[in-house]
């Protein structure tokens, strides 16, 4: 029998995938400023990663003003924002690669600082994320705020930004789009108990705690198709606040409601790695997203988090995934694809340069050049 590996084909959605080593979205705080719109150089660090046939997920774009929590983060619900991502994704294109763009909102994982009229973050409920530190626009380090709950007439609104951010995906030329429903962002905190303290349709059991994330998948499906929407969920994570008493019964109904969907992919971070974006974790002693949650998935599954090559190519081989992001080394290695599949040495990341600034640690990690090594 022939076994699928990293570098065998794969069909997400109506795409032909040449290899299955996807780009993990990255938030990388360099956008235009005051406008939030992607420029040339983020077309450039984009294209730098594309390949033929690879799968790159653009990184969350808020899908409204108060969807934000950090500087530098790309929006995609004005026109000039919608133009620049048009460039990135022809960029892409020009390359053969595949994009896909990640929708966003952070809900209480912000400060009054980045609101409109420096009001205070919204949430399912006014519960703080306790025992953590945010920046403020200023880039002081302050406790996280209460957030104020939204009313159950606001929330329609917030699943009709969904649906416009998807509809200016779609006009920027996208492939598809894909649904944060992981880290701690606002999705998230409607899923889980702590964080979601409500007693209207979208509060107390399951079903009703899964309403949000199924209403703003719905609306991105509505304009999209099924086959063009992915969702990313990450069980067991501990990101930003997070963490479910008991996640198994709670991500259970969560994929399976999914599932009827016909999505084109669902996409976990596995536990070991959440947080990654603030710190070198690899949790040990932790369940494993992808082993946990493939028997009841029936559809494509990608799976990222702490994966090297072999990693990726075992978790494929053994059937656990079909596809693997990559994150922190895709940053420092703009040709991993070819790397990993020529064996050959990577380029270690430069965490200082993750968030904010501009070429540096952003585009100037060079391709490997054979000639040099040999
Ligand atoms: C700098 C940085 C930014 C990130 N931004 C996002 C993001 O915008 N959306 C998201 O879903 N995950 C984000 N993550 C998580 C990554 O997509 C990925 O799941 C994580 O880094 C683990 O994969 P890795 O071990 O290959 O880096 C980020 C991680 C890092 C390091």
């Amino acid at each position: 029998m022939n076994y699928p590996s990293l570098f065998s084909p794969l069909k997400v959605g109506p795409y032909q995938l040449n290899h299955r080593l996807a780009l993990a979205p990255l938030t990388r705080m360099r956008a235009a400023k005051p406008s939030l719109a992607p420029r040339p150089l983020n077309a450039e660090y984009y294209a730098q990663r594309a390949t033929p046939g690879g799968l790159l997920i653009a990184e969350a774009s808020p899908v409204m003003e108060t969807g934000f929590g950090s500087p530098g983060v790309p929006g995609i619900y004005t026109e000039q924002q919608i133009s620049g991502w048009r460039e990135v994704v022809d960029a892409v294109h020009a390359r053969g690669g595949i994009i896909f763009l990640q929708l966003w909102h952070v809900g209480r994982v912000s400060h009054s600082s980045f609101q409109p009229d420096g009001v205070l973050p919204v949430a399912p409920s006014a519960v703080p994320i306790a025992d953590l530190r945010t920046a403020t626009a200023d880039g002081k380090a302050v406790p996280y705020e209460t957030p104020r709950a939204l009313e159950t007439s606001e929330i329609p609104g917030v699943v009709d930004a969904y649906r416009q951010a998807a509809k200016n995906a779609l006009a920027a030329g996208f492939d598809g789009v894909e649904v944060h429903g992981a880290n701690g962002y606002l999705i998230e905190q409607f899923l889980q108990s702590h964080t979601n303290l409500r007693t209207d349709r979208y509060g107390g059991s399951i079903p009703n705690r899964t309403r949000f994330l199924m209403e703003v998948t719905q609306a991105v499906v509505d304009v999209w198709g099924a086959d063009r929407v992915g969702v990313r969920l990450s069980p067991y994570g501990v990101a930003n606040g997070s963490g479910e008493p008991d996640p198994m019964p709670l991500y259970t109904y969560a994929v399976e409601q999914l599932g009827l969907l016909g999505l084109a992919y669902l996409h976990f971070i596995e536990p070991r790695s959440s947080g990654a974006g603030r710190a070198e974790v690899n949790h040990q002693n932790v369940p494993s997203a992808m082993v946990l949650f493939r028997p009841i998935w029936k559809g494509v599954l990608i799976t990222a988090g702490g994966f090297t090559g072999e990693a990726a190519d075992a978790a494929i081989r053994d059937g656990h995934a079909d596809a693997v992001a990559f994150g922190r080394i895709f940053i420092s290695n703009p040709d991993l694809p070819r790397r990993l599949q020529r064996g050959f040495p990577l380029t270690p990341y430069n965490r200082a340069t993750f968030y904010g600034g501009d070429v540096a640690g952003y585009t100037d990690y060079p391709e490997h050049n054979e000639l040099e090594q040999a």
